[in-house]
């Protein structure tokens, strides 16, 4: 189970290669690597010597052991033998004026009468001063580990040659331990204070470094990451404990390795490798036995304790505690802890481990209540942490009962703050806590599935919901709870499955509704109302959702709007909001500003982003900001409310796919569909790829758009809202941008049959789309555009569509004034969006604009022309072209970036597209980042950083940035806000970029067209 590859240590590696470059010049010096057992000092001395040996260094290694007397020099003799063993050190050596010495540290090399010399760390040191002195090689590398077992003489000799090496061609790296006193650890550091050597400490890998490294001994396998989530959780970063670890799971069975890869079992646990635990329990015996039972006592409490409950747990005095820990302090198993006062740590969570696996489980069991006791004693009412931290010492005492009631305890107060993740997990907890507890009281266990499926429920986890409801409703029923609990884990339910499944959510409903009936209980049925309501706006039962809702508001605002009856109102405002939303907007904001008041005085923090997430939607619609809604976003995800987050995430990339910055509205696509797929949400997660099939429709990238529809339909087979999605916005985006205009016309009348199927609201892209391609195909136009505005596509960017279809047919019906107006308001309407859909409509209506005499096709023309250059979608900027020379207008020329060129760098050479790249780096961002915002690679960014740093003559980037303000002073000063704006990414400009990259010049795309101007590719662009 070993790494194959070095996992991080850029910095330590660094470090190193400059020693080592500093020792070829023939300044030589010393390095110390020094850290925790099994942290990587080895393997970075191993790392130095392949590089040494490449550079044709000669190697010589020696390591210290620990045996009953340590031999003295032995690492010296080591090292001096091994080069004797290779060749390095020759008999003539012997006959060298320290050849006794050598003589008598290396027996192979002396004749019998030198075999005894005396030899001192003084000669010693010169004597291999000499031997490392090398004889044509590039320099010499001396490595020496584990120092810290070393005898004193050795320390003396290293402490000698350390001041020797500032003129010589040797690096001598040394590896040490700090986890202990040492002779060897004093003595580098008095070395390291008088500045005769360097010292790094090696530190522990990350979190990420851990999984790279699993994944790399795991034959970069994926499973790497759920492996170290679930074995390498308390491994510290220590490299040694990942290989260990890994190597124990493999051996137990819990990893396995099958023809497809790597697997982790269920059911099988991975005890703490001997290897550590060994050591662990070692440096315990030595502290004596009192004071192991006082530090056995605090790995009990945790990997952190509070030491002053030390004495009510362990049952000794303060002073005894003290001298226990003073000691445990010097040995460096503990160590203070950031809590402050009061607060130690176990440096390592594996030698905690190790300590508590070797106590027997009676004895386990007892400290451990007694620490739970002595939490609870000192901490009444358990606040914050405490409740858990004591659940789990009650756990490990096998009293399940109290730890499951604790849990609970704790879950709900979780529920309360909001933070659903942590809520489910400590419930789920519970529930395992009370399985294992002998006679399990049935009222705790009905109190916990219930908060259990609240949690879930607000989690929106459909998945594990659905099997632990019925279960829930059972066991309230067999604890004899009152049966309006029954009622409200129903509804719980109901609601939560209303979207995903409506036949689920009307079983439950209608076993509530049974409840409530029987019980007469005005509560209970106003409460069914609301969630029948809610249930009844997700199937698209508009009317009947509002009238429901109604009455249940009625309902709680007569009852005063607190405690239960601000909950109704909350959940019914919110039905209200949505239903208003279809049709006249403030009315929906007040209804939604009413919840979110509401939500305000409740302590409820779920309920709060619930009212956010509305009045966020509502900003989307009326304006396009989407500033609350990614808070909103933001706040569900920090929450773990993941049905919320995906939906606000869907919402989000269907509004910034309309946008500039399709980066933005990617990565929200994605995340949405990993965390739909994460919860089994199929329709979001069908919604979500629909949307990516938009995204590569923009970019022209048919193909992607087609996989990316098909991934979609294939979430949800024969779904109307996700065909009408696929069909009519993803395919038929991807053929208008590539201008091929009659297919976009089958796709969205095939998109639009399914739109018909789907719920009403939904697919307000594809009627937008329908209505202007049937307009100017001048098939129904009229009637197309009626039915997009009963579909309720009068919102927004498709209102923009339909104002430019109407501009149309009134072109047509000869009213050209009003089709200008109309052309107009398209126009307006487009404005908060990506430019490039206003150039687009243009393209599709310029003939009837040009025909009927309204708009200014000519200008509308050439703007279109210069977008579409700049965004690559090379074949509209034809098509735009086209239209102005059939007009007989000027045709602007081709240019494939954003940026204007400032005369001294066209000089140079350098192209728009190399001035947007340039620009975007002057403001300080990463290639990635600069990749991300043009659409391109980050290949191909580093291609046009290259040649703008041949074409300017420059040292490399970072020069290139640095004078940036001599090349051109308009690049640092004055905002580059337009370019911020409307940067316009698109996969057709790279391609384009990539193969002007290739064939060393700019060639215009249009050569076709305007071959005498394409000559003059770099002149300067004509403003239009
Ligand atoms: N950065 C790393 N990447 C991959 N593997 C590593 C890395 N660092 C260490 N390892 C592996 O972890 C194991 C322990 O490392 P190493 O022996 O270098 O630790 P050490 O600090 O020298 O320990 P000790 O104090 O016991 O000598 C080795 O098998 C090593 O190959
Ligand atoms: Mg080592």
């Amino acid at each position: 189970m070993r790494s194959p590859v070095l996992v991080g240590r850029r910095p330590e590696l660094h470090a190193l290669v400059s020693a080592l470059d500093r020792a070829e010049a023939g300044a030589g010096g010393a390095l110390f690597l020094t850290g925790d057992p099994g942290v990587g000092k080895s393997r970075l001395a191993t790392e130095i010597s392949s590089l040494a040996s490449a550079r044709g260094f000669a190697r010589y290694a020696g390591c210290a052991v620990q045996p009953a007397s340590p031999l003295p020099f032995g690492p010296v003799r080591e090292t001096l033998r091994a080069a004797w063993r290779t060749g390095s050190l020759d008999k003539t050596a012997g006959d060298s004026p320290y050849g006794r010495v050598l003589a008598s540290l290396v027996p192979e090399l002396a004749l019998p009468r030198q075999r005894h010399a005396e030899v001192n760390p003084l000669t010693v040191a010169e004597a291999m001063l000499r031997v490392l002195g090398p004889a044509g090689s590039a320099g010499s590398l001396l490595i020496l580990e584990d120092l810290h077992l070393a005898d004193p003489g050795t320390l003396a000799t290293v402490d000698y040659i350390t001041d020797n090496l500032g003129d010589r061609p040797i690096l001598c790296v040394v590896t040490l331990r700090d986890d202990e006193p040492s002779a060897g650890l004093d003595m580098i550091r008095m070395i390291y204070a008088r500045r005769s050597a360097d010292l790094m400490v090696v530190p522990r890998l990350s979190e990420a470094e851990v999984e790279e490294m699993a994944s790399a001994c795991l034959d970069g396998d994926p499973v790497a990451a759920a492996a170290a989530g679930r074995l390498l959780g308390g491994c510290d970063g220590l490299p040694f404990a990942v290989e260990e670890i890994l190597a124990a799971a493999v051996a137990s069975g819990e990893l396995e390795h099958q023809m497809d890869g790597w697997h982790l079992k269920d059911g099988i646990s991975t005890e703490i490798p001997a290897s550590i635990v060994g050591s662990a329990r070692h440096r315990l015996t030595a502290l004596g036995p009192q004071a192991a039972e006082i530090i056995a006592a605090s790995a009990v409490f945790g990997r952190q304790f509070d030491w002053t409950l030390l004495p009510a747990i362990a049952g000794v005095s303060e002073l005894d505690v003290i001298a226990a820990l003073t000691r445990a302090r010097q040995v460096q198993l503990i160590e203070p802890d950031e809590r402050g006062h009061g607060w130690l740590r176990f440096r390592h969570n594996l030698t905690r481990e190790a300590i508590i696996s070797g106590l027997i489980p009676a004895d386990l069991a007892r400290c451990s209540a007694a620490a739970a006791a002595a939490v609870e004693a000192a901490h009444p009412g358990l606040p914050g942490a405490w409740c858990e931290w004591t659940a789990r010492l009650y756990g490990a005492a096998k009293l399940h009962a109290r730890a499951a009631l604790l849990l609970l305890e704790a879950g709900g107060r979780a529920l309360f703050r909001g933070a659903l993740g942590n809520a489910t997990q400590t419930l789920s907890a519970a529930r395992s806590e009370l399985r294992r507890a002998k006679s399990p009281d049935p009222t705790l266990a009905a109190d916990i599935d219930e908060a259990l499926v609240k949690a879930l429920a607000l989690t929106g986890d459909f998945q594990r919901l659905a099997p632990i409801v019925e279960e829930a409703v059972g066991r309230l029923e067999a604890a004899r709870t009152e049966p309006r609990r029954r009622a409200r884990l129903l509804l719980m339910a109901a609601h939560t499955e209303s979207e995903r499944d409506p036949a689920v959510a009307a079983a439950h409903l209608a076993a509530a509704r049974a409840i409530a009936d029987r019980l007469g209980n005005p509560v209970t049925s106003t409460w069914v109302d609301a969630v029948a309501a809610r249930c009844a706006i997700d199937t698209g039962d508009l009317n009947g959702a509002e009238e429901l809702a109604r009455r249940s508001l009625a309902s709680a605002e007569a009852a005063g709007l607190a405690g239960w009856a601000a909950d109704v109102a909350f959940e019914s405002l919110e039905v209200i909001g949505r239903r208003e939303r279809t049709r006249d907007i403030p009315a929906a904001r007040i209804a939604f500003e009413r919840g979110a008041k509401i939500a305000e005085r409740e302590e409820f923090a779920v309920r709060r982003i619930r009212a956010l997430h509305e009045l966020g939607t509502i900003d989307m619609l009326q304006g396009g900001d989407t500033g609350r809604l990614s808070e909103a976003s933001e706040m569900a995800r920090h929450a773990g409310a993941i049905a919320q987050s995906i939906t606000i995430d869907l919402q989000l990339a269907n509004i910034w796919c309309l946008g500039p910055d399709l980066a933005r509205a990617w990565s929200a696509a994605r995340r949405c569909e990993q965390g739909a797929s994460l919860i089994r949400a199929p329709r979001i997660e069908a919604m979500a790829l629909a949307a990516q099939s938009l995204i590569y429709g923009v970019r022209a990238d048919r193909e992607g758009a087609r996989m990316a529809a098909t991934r979609a339909e294939n979430a949800l087979p024969g779904d109307p809202e996700v065909l009408a999605a696929t069909r009519g916005h993803g395919r038929v985006a991807a053929s208008l941008f590539a201008d091929d205009i009659q297919q976009a016309l089958r796709d969205s009348s095939a998109g639009i049959w399914h739109a018909e199927q789907a719920p009403p609201q939904s697919p307000g892209l594809a009627w937008a789309f329908h209505a202007l391609l049937q307009a100017v195909a001048g098939v129904e136009g009229r009637r197309a555009l009626e039915r997009a505005r009963a579909a309720g596509a009068a919102v927004g960017w498709s209102q923009a569509w339909l104002a430019y279809a109407a501009a149309v047919l009134d072109g047509r019906a000869g009213n050209a004034s009003h089709a200008a107006a109309l052309a107009d308001e398209g126009d307006e309407r487009f404005r908060p969006y990506a430019p490039w859909w206003n150039h687009l409509v243009r393209r599709l209506v310029v003939e009837d604009a040009i025909k009927d005499g309204w708009g200014n096709p000519a200008t509308w023309m050439r703007e279109a022309t210069r977008e579409f250059d700049a965004t690559g979608h090379r074949r509209l900027a034809t098509a735009c072209r086209g239209v102005l020379r059939r007009s007989g207008e000027r045709v602007p020329r081709s240019g494939r970036g954003k940026a204007q060129v400032p005369v001294q760098l066209r000089r140079l050479g350098v192209t728009s597209r190399e001035m947007d790249v340039f620009v975007l780096a002057v403001q300080g961002l990463s290639n990635t980042d600069i990749a991300a915002r043009l659409f391109i690679s980050a290949k191909t960014v580093e291609t046009h950083i290259a040649s703008l740093v041949a074409k300017t003559g420059r040292d490399g980037r970072r020069d290139l940035v640095a004078n940036a303000g001599r090349l051109a002073w308009s690049l640092v000063v004055g905002p580059h806000t337009r370019y911020h704006r409307a940067a316009v990414p698109c996969r057709a400009a790279a391609a384009t970029a990539v193969r002007a990259a290739g064939s060393g010049g700019s060639p215009s795309p249009l050569r076709r067209y305007s071959p005498r101007r394409s000559r003059r590719g770099q002149q300067p662009r004509t403003s239009p």
